[in-house]
């Protein structure tokens, strides 16, 4: 078995054809709290993949325990390291592809709660991964917010790209998804309110 990520929760190591993501102790939580946040998110995360794999791309969950979720290796390309290479026509896909993948979970009133490109695989077509902060919500303000987080990764990540890859990515979220004009419109709330928090912390 060989290393192949370490994420800010989790150890990530490749088995042959599968892929073991297992949550690690947490030595600066306390003990009792970090062993029943490990579990509910390997459990979230389990379940969710299960539920939306109908919807959307996600890797096909193999087995799963309480620490421990066994789950199909997708070798193909993480998005953070591959998008910047991407010649225009290609971002310009990829983006309307986020946008639709988006469009659908949130469609079927799933939050992603992470969305980074180091969470997008494109293989034969873009999957999806790290559902451990998903959760179900039909709120507009909850779909919005997942949409803030998407937008400022491309920001801090994609900077030069980022105006660019967020239009496409607009503009397919609303195409794909009847109440994402409305999202979209409570995003502008979102954002005036996360200008004027940092304005009043100056
Ligand atoms: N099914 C998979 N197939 C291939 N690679 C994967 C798969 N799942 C995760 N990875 C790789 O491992 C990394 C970390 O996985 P994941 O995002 O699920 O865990 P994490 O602990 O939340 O990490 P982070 O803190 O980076 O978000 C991913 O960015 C990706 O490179
Ligand atoms: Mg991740």
């Amino acid at each position: 078995m060989k290393i192949i990520a370490r994420g800010a929760e989790a150890i990530l190591l490749r088995k042959k054809e599968s892929l073991l993501k297992k949550r690690v102790k947490k030595s600066y939580r306390h003990p009792l709290l970090d062993s029943s946040l490990r579990k509910s998110r390997t459990r979230r995360e389990a379940r969710i993949l299960n539920k939306i794999s109908n919807i959307v791309a996600v890797p096909k969950v193999l087995t799963s325990n309480e620490e421990t979720i066994e789950m199909e290796f997708l070798n193909g390309k993480l998005l953070s390291s591959y998008l910047d290479s991407f010649n225009s026509k290609q971002r310009k896909k990829v983006s309307q592809d986020i946008g639709k993948t988006v469009a659908k979970l949130h469609a079927a009133n799933i939050i992603h709660g992470d969305l980074t490109t180091s969470n997008m695989i494109l293989k034969d077509k873009l999957y999806f991964i790290d559902f451990g902060l998903s959760f179900h919500s039909t709120k507009v303000e909850d779909k919005a917010v997942d949409i803030h987080l998407l937008k400022e990764a491309l920001n801090s990540k994609h900077f030069k790209i980022s105006d660019n890859l967020f239009k496409e990515f607009t503009k397919s979220y609303s195409k794909h998804y009847n109440e994402g004009k409305k999202v979209l419109s409570r995003l502008e709330v979102v954002e005036k309110r996360g200008r004027y928090k940092r304005k009043s912390m100056l």
